[in-house]
């Protein structure tokens, strides 16, 4: 089945992969998408790990609101990437703790 690239009324369009960096590996992810959801098309469900417990936390509210979702993007630490487009050439990074800075945006 031939996958539909235009519609009438929403303007949408087909996810371009692009390479970025996920701790320190290569991958192609999908352009435009929200940080965490790409990670999670290709397969990457945890993006911090909890400074007491050490425990791995991913996406959970997906809007905005509770970060769990944040990582170290480009060296800012605290993204919240379930809001965060992905662009070419990120440096993504799952974020330990608070992240190098420790400031929650
Ligand atoms: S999943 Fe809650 S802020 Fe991103």
């Amino acid at each position: 089945m031939e996958m539909k690239k235009s519609h009438p009324i929403v303007d949408f369009e087909v996810a371009v992969k692009v390479p970025v960096i996920v701790d320190g590996k290569p991958l192609m992810a999908s352009r435009g998408k929200p940080i965490a959801a790409a990670l999670i098309e290709a397969g990457i469900d945890v993006f911090r790990i909890t400074e007491k417990k050490k425990s791995p936390r991913g996406l959970f509210c997906g809007i905005g609101q509770c970060n769990d979702c944040v990582m170290e993007v480009n060296g800012i630490p605290n993204v919240r990437t379930c809001v965060t487009p992905l662009e070419e050439g990120m440096d993504i990074r799952t974020q330990e703790g608070l992240g190098k800075v420790g400031d929650i945006r």
